[in-house]
């Protein structure tokens, strides 16, 4: 018996392949809510559909009634599995977004760096090497011809007394200390090697004196010697003026002041103009408008002659600062005991 019109008509409003296209169409689980509404709901086409199947002759109803379920379970099927796979893909761009790169880590290791004095040392060393300096190192423990006696300190004198040494309990009395500067190096060098000698001796020092502001019994300083033919003293002002300006990266103007070190002939103390106030006076200068940094001078032919060199054939300067002072004022630390505390607040600002 062939289906009536009307039947064939309702069978072909029940079309599955078109609901797949749409049900795959459908983005997300809105969207596929959507889909479920127009295929399955109360205004939907299938509703339309069971609503019909009541107007057909009774023969024709198990049939379409059959075709509608079938049709029906077809379409749920397929609205479940892509509500399942678009929850799996949602699932996976939420984990993908709230997913931990453990990888990282969670606390960085804090590496170390040099102590702000080690960075200045070396910042200095490097200006000098780049004017054809060496850099050398001697012992911390000296002995007492390296100390004084070559450097033409004779035993009992004054200058001596001034140095507040730190003797060392070895050998016979007062004859092994801590070194007081780092001028028994300029010795050590001038042994070692014949002029010409550029050289640099960077290192820590030891006085007994009392802690303040500005004094340390443990501090450190750098050492400069240069030893060649026609050494004059305005070589020795044009290196400080070079080094200082350097360090401070501007022009400063440098001043040396007649003074006093056995081991030089003639001495000088020299300052720098002070780089805060450009000279004219303020709290850091004393209102002097100049900043003492070390000693300097023309090399003593006392101290040639303890080393052997000629001093009819060659002359040198040599000068010696506090290497503490140099941050202090670039950075304004104070007191000098910040530098020795350890205190890692302090340190890992620089
Ligand atoms: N050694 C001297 C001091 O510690 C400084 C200095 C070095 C002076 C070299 C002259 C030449 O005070």
């Amino acid at each position: 018996m062939d289906n009536s019109p009307e039947l064939d008509a309702l069978l072909a409003r029940l079309d599955t392949g078109a609901s797949r296209d749409r049900i795959s169409a459908a983005a997300d689980v809105a969207e596929l809510e959507v889909v479920e509404r127009d295929l399955l709901g109360r205004r939907s086409g299938a509703r339309e559909v069971r609503e019909a199947i009541k107007g057909l002759d009774p023969s024709e109803r198990p049939v379409a009634g059959r075709a509608l379920s079938s049709y029906e379970a077809g379409v749920r099927e397929m609205l479940a599995e892509r509500a399942t796979a678009l929850a799996a893909a949602a699932a996976g761009e939420a984990g993908a977004a709230e997913r931990l790169d453990l990888t990282l880590g969670g606390h960085g290791l804090n590496r170390g760096h040099h102590h702000l004095v080690t960075q200045v040392q070396r910042e200095l060393e490097d200006i000098f090497v780049a004017m054809g300096y060496a850099v050398a190192e001697g012992p911390e423990v000296e002995d007492d011809w390296h100390n004084f006696e070559a450097l033409n300190f004779p035993p009992g004198h004054p200058a001596r007394a001034m140095q507040d040494t730190l003797y060392v309990k070895l050998g016979r009395p007062e004859q092994v200390m801590l070194r007081t500067h780092t001028s028994p190096v300029q010795i050590r060098v001038m042994q070692s090697q014949p002029p010409p000698i550029y050289c640099v001796m960077p290192g820590r020092t030891y006085r007994n004196e009392t802690l303040d502001a500005r004094h340390s019994p443990v501090f450190h300083q750098i050492e400069g010697l240069a030893v060649d033919r026609g050494i004059t003293f305005g070589d020795l002002a044009g290196t400080i003026e070079a080094f200082t300006s350097a360090y401070f990266r501007t022009t400063v103007p440098t001043r040396l002041l007649p003074s006093f070190f056995p081991f030089t002939e003639p001495s000088a103390e020299f300052a720098v103009g002070c780089v805060f106030c450009e000279g004219s006076g303020c709290r850091v200068c004393s209102q002097t408008g100049w900043i003492e940094l070390g000693g300097c001078g023309m090399v003593d032919p006392n101290v040639f002659a303890a080393v052997g060199i000629d001093p009819e054939e060659y002359s040198g300067f040599a000068f010696g600062f506090g290497l503490e002072r140099m941050p202090m004022l670039r950075y304004g630390v104070n007191p000098i005991k910040t530098f020795f505390d350890g205190d890692i607040r302090f340190l890992s600002q620089y």
